[in-house]
């Protein structure tokens, strides 16, 4: 086992949905002790897109494994009191809830801050605690429109696209995890004291959009232009869609490769150094000199020639012989995987990125794995999700210090029970 590299430090995790969940589980696989508060009737997603009727989400499981978990009615006085008593013994709490939640259960960071000047208080909204959209709640998909991506992705003549990538939410949350990390440091080298994180989606959005803003400002409100999209840019104000074009100083454009199904290709750069091997590949040696290639500028300017010519070329090879083909001669390739594909990788499988979770009480399950790898730090496998409140009464007596005579107590007062449910 050996020490980890959160080993020691105790979140208490009152996030839901995806975005603080992604945030707390990498926190969990780092080596935290991640406390998944919940309210009695359990984070939502338990129960959203179930694969299987009464077993908890994959929605749940593979945004909660390696956590505990406890019930609270914060609503209910002696509620509260049992999280004052976790806030004492806690490193950081973190949250997603919509906007002033906390707040109105009590719960400012500066009250918190009262309770233990040491707990580093991590919150993710949509928009930030102040400014014109402080009061928006969020999803994925509004963090995405509103910061910039869904206008940038697709193809021009299509209307704006969400991305499959989570970078609204997972996105929000990769943010919120290097910002606790970073408090944790300078609390450790600055007297103990804590801090209030804040991530925000749109704010991550944006920061994972950044080339996106690069090539806004290369616009030049509209007197720029972007020499290396294959559409004219002249005279834009914004970033258009640049549907598969490679966006970067490197040409690049996905290939349609034999057999040609839905997902039949590559995805190709064209770095400017490799053009000669490109071009005897695809064309035989006369090719590197053609006056319509020879230069990055020529290409770029006659990339739907280019990138005609590598279809025709592909068509003979799959995406995988296309790939190796490739790689085998230097040239950055890759084939466009299904999910199916991904998960059957072997080099995915190498890097242990899609494991199953064994020992869950409704049955294994399979999860996508830790992106992060410390060399020291990680925790060995992946433990299961927790079933709604699996650990309550663990966690109030190792962590709280309860008796059992307390806990009836608090369990008579109703410090459990569903705050939907009227409390007699
Ligand atoms: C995701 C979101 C839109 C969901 O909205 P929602 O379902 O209305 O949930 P909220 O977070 O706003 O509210 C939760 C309610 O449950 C209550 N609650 C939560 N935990 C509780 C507990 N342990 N005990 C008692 N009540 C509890 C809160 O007090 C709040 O009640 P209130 O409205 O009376 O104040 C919202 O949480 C949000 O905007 N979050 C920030 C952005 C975000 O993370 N979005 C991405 C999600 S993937």
């Amino acid at each position: 086992m050996g020490s980890k590299a959160l080993s020691g430090v105790r979140v208490i995790d009152m996030t839901h949905v995806q975005a603080g969940p992604a945030s707390s589980q990498l926190l969990a696989w780092m080596g935290a002790d991640v406390i998944k508060l919940e309210p009695p009737s359990g984070d939502i997603t338990r129960q959203q897109l179930r694969h299987e009727r009464d077993k908890d989400s994959l929605y749940f499981t593979m945004l909660n494994s390696s956590k505990r978990s406890i019930t609270i009615n914060m609503k209910n006085r002696g509620g509260a009191r049992v999280f004052e008593d976790l806030i004492k013994k806690s490193d950081v709490v973190m949250e997603n809830f919509g906007p002033g939640v906390l707040d109105r259960l009590g719960y400012s960071y500066e009250n918190i801050n009262k309770i233990n000047p040491g707990i580093i208080v991590a919150s993710l909204k949509g928009f930030g605690s102040s400014g014109p959209y402080a009061d928006y709640k969020a999803y994925e998909p509004i963090a995405q429109a509103m910061g910039g991506a869904m206008s940038c992705t697709g193809f021009p003549e299509d209307p704006p696209t969400i991305t499959g990538a989570q970078i609204g939410d997972t996105g929000a949350g990769l943010h919120l995890a290097i910002g606790i990390c970073a408090a944790l440091y300078h609390r450790t080298h600055n007297g103990g004291k804590g801090q209030y994180v804040e991530a925000a989606m749109q704010e991550s959005v944006m920061n994972l959009c950044r080339v996106k803003y690069r090539d806004h400002g290369r616009l030049m409100d509209g007197k720029g232009e972007l020499a290396e999209y294959s559409r004219p840019t002249l005279g834009l104000t914004s970033t258009p869609r640049a549907g598969n074009d490679s966006g970067g100083g490197q040409l690049g454009n996905s290939i349609p490769c034999k057999p040609h199904g839905q997902n039949d290709y590559v995805y190709i750069v064209i770095q400017e150094a490799i053009w000669p091997t490109v071009a005897t590949m695809i064309g035989g040696e006369s090719l590197i000199m053609d006056p319509r290639f020879s230069t990055i500028g020529e290409r770029r300017k006659n990339q739907g020639e280019l990138w005609k010519m590598l279809a025709d070329f592909a068509a003979n090879f799959t995406k995988q012989e296309m790939t190796a083909l490739c790689n085998a001669k230097d040239i950055p390739c890759g084939p466009v995987l299904t999910t199916g594909e991904v998960t059957r990788d072997k080099h995915v499988a190498h890097r242990q990125m899609y494991v199953k979770v064994e020992g869950h009480p409704q049955g294994d399950y399979w999860t996508v794995g830790m992106p992060v790898k410390l060399s020291m730090g990680n925790v060995d496998r992946i433990l299961p999700a927790p079933t709604l409140g699996q650990h309550t009464d663990e966690i109030l007596k190792d962590v709280c210090g309860y008796s059992d005579g307390q806990i009836a107590g608090l369990k008579a007062q109703g410090a459990f029970t569903n705050p939907l449910k009227k409390q007699k």
